[in-house]
């Protein structure tokens, strides 16, 4: 496996691969990496001849600065996880070598309603953060497609959003959820849980499912105060938002009448440590 740090090595080493017609498969992360990850590298692979994984703790789509310390960093333990994963390319560049001083950080783009409703609203100008950086990234590595998990389920709406209307030449591909076998969703996140809340945490996916089971039978708004109400049985459990929306512009949904497109979403934080997940609920 071959590593990277600098924008112009890697730039120069695949622009001869993309010369001999080499497709390139992209997963972004920011490292501490999970199964959910290395399923995204292993689809990557069936479909591409070259894997990349980016690791880059992305600092300014964090709005919390006690956040961005917290955030676990293991890149050692990721370059072997990858290595045995058979990706091709690293890419972990620094802070200054993605954002150097003297160049003016910003996008033009607004994203509607999209980067405003649920984790927009509560990590303002967390989706710019994350815009700025992909839109980066896939300039340096111009992928042929780039895979991103449907965990992160707003994250991914706004990335489609912003290559269609940039027209940018990537596939993106969206990947199911992985998850632990009692259900809890992978996240980098869940290693800073205590045994306590690790035990706790599969509430959050069982109350999902009970919500799809429950979708088209009850009015969506008592749905919500229904669901809010169960994870709540535990007091450990501090619901920021549970929102029935729309799967593609994530509007917030009032009746059932276009139910094949709603999904319901959750964040919620177990102690400190904030999670979020979701379900659609008519597929
Ligand atoms: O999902 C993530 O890990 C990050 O938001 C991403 C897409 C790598 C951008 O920093």
């Amino acid at each position: 496996m071959k590593q990277f740090t600098t924008i112009s090595e890697i730039k120069d080493y695949l622009k001869i691969k993309r010369e001999k017609g080499l497709k390139i498969g992209f997963v972004p992360t920011m490292g501490a990496l999970h199964d959910g990850h290395l399923h995204l590298i292993s689809r990557s692979k069936q479909e591409n001849d070259l894997t990349i994984c980016s690791i880059f703790v992305n600092p300014i789509q964090f709005n919390n600065k006690a956040d961005l310390e917290k955030y676990p960093r293991t890149l050692a333990r990721d370059s072997k996880l990858l290595e045995m994963s058979g990706c091709d390319i690293v890419f972990a560049p620094s802070s200054a070598e993605i954002y150097p001083e003297d160049e003016k950080i910003g996008l033009d783009q607004e994203f509607g309603m999209l980067d405003k409703v649920m984790e927009g609203k509560f990590r303002p100008g967390h989706f710019k953060g994350v815009a700025i950086v992909v839109k980066k990234l896939f300039d340096i590595v111009q992928p042929t497609r780039a895979y991103f998990g449907k965990k992160d389920f707003q994250q991914l709406a706004i990335i489609k959003y912003l290559v269609d209307l940039l027209k940018l030449p990537v596939e993106i591909i969206p990947c199911e959820t992985v998850r632990e076998s009692d259900g809890l969703a992978m996240s980098s996140r869940n290693i800073r849980l205590t045994i306590a809340e690790r035990n706790l945490a599969p509430k959050i996916y069982e109350t999902l499912q009970q919500v799809k089971n429950k979708a088209g039978k009850m009015a969506v708004r008592e749905l919500k105060t229904w669901a809010i109400k169960k994870i709540h049985e535990n007091s450990e459990f501090q619901v920021e938002y549970l929102e029935i929306g729309d799967k593609d512009t994530l509007a917030p949904i009032d009746s059932w009448h276009s139910r094949e497109r709603a999904v319901a979403f959750i964040a919620v934080f177990l102690g400190d440590v904030r999670l979020i997940d979701n379900i659609e609920l008519f597929s």
